[in-house]
């Protein structure tokens, strides 16, 4: 299968592309990737190997997008400008990277007839009470890069309706392990940890984010790929539920840290409470489930950061730095 992976330079983009040259030798990948805030070229490094190739470019460049769409089969779009606090003190990449981008990608699937599989968020939902969402689940976006990537979304909905365009939506929760950023809160966590710098919470630390080890999502993409339906739009989660500071004290205490390194800082404007995602339908209509436990997985990505010293290298120091919000 030829695919076209965007965004592959980013977090998931690249565990996805790794998981994908582990598991089949058939595929041939393309990863077009700009550049922008949340990836590392050290994330692909190590990859030699001659069915991939990667191109430096835009996903709102028309021209490039509607040739390498024409040399593939599947789009997988993972491309996005993707942390909620910079959509808050700039939204305008987010509209561009996460709306422009995705139409400049179904134009060219549509010309091409080509089948695209786009990479959403639970943040769509916004934030929830008690109940978990599930596929059919009214949006209620809170944030700048949340309205973006619900707005994608009804994109991709009016493409496979209005033209029978062949695309997938996939829906995930918070995604940790390897080569993330460290402007999110795991990395960021550990990285400020192991210098006994002072770590940033938000407000109480008591949001809710439902955790999900990356490769278990890379897995689920690829059984959407094989498996999954024209049209249709899947949750994936771990049902793992854990509020911020249990996560930095769970981090602070298998990295043997004391305590007294949490900061509690003035809360990020509109901070969702709660995300909550129902996977049953991609359990029981493709079969999938989560096979890593967070324990497992925490412990996994800790080491990960910390032995992976070169990959750290290219990471400018304000990509570890926290915004600063003003109370309101
Ligand atoms: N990280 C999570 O927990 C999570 C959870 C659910 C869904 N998602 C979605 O998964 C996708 C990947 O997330 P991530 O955490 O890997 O993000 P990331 O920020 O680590 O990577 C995004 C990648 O996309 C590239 N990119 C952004 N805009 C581009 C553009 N206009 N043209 C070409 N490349 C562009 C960046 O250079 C970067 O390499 C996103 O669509 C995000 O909304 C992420």
């Amino acid at each position: 299968m030829r695919v076209l992976v965007t965004g592959g330079l980013g977090f998931i983009g690249s565990n996805f592309i790794l998981r994908i040259i582990d598991k089949y030798s058939d595929f041939s990948i393309i990863n077009l990737d700009a550049c922008l805030p949340g990836s590392n070229k050290q994330n692909l490094n190590e990859l030699k190997i001659k069915n991939y190739s990667y191109v430096k470019g835009n996903i709102t460049n028309k021209k490039l997008v509607e040739r390498l769409v024409s040399r593939v089969d599947v789009v997988i779009n993972f491309a996005a400008e993707s942390h909620v606090d910079r959509s808050i003190v700039n939204p305008r990449p987010f509209i561009d990277s996460n709306i422009i981008g995705i139409y400049t990608i179904l134009e060219a699937i549509r010309k091409h007839k080509k089948k695209l599989i786009q990479i959403s968020t639970d943040e769509v939902f916004g934030s929830l009470k008690s109940q978990s969402a599930h596929e059919k689940f009214p949006f209620n976006p809170s944030s700048p890069y949340a309205a973006s990537k619900a707005s994608a979304e009804t994109l991709v909905k009016s493409y496979t309706t209005t033209y029978d365009c062949d695309a997938i939506i996939t829906r995930c929760t918070n995604n940790y392990g390897p080569r993330q950023s460290p402007e999110k809160l795991i990395p960021k966590t550990i990285l400020l940890a192991e210098k006994n710098k002072k770590i940033p919470i938000y407000g109480t630390g008591k949001n809710i984010r439902d955790w999900i080890f990356v490769l278990d999502h890379c897995d689920a993409i690829l059984r959407v790929l094989f498996k999954g339906k024209k049209g249709e739009s899947y949750n994936i989660s771990a049902q793992n539920e854990i509020d911020n500071l249990t996560i930095v004290k769970k981090i602070l205490s298998i990295m043997k840290k004391p305590k007294g390194l949490i900061q509690f800082t003035n809360d990020r404007p509109g901070h969702d409470f709660r995300y909550s995602l129902d996977s049953s339908k991609i359990s029981s209509n493709l079969g999938w489930k989560p096979s890593h436990s967070f324990e497992e997985g925490l412990k996994h990505t800790i080491e990960w950061y910390l032995e992976n010293k070169k990959w750290r290298k290219n990471i400018p120091s304000k990509e570890i730095k926290t915004i600063s919000w003003k109370t309101r």
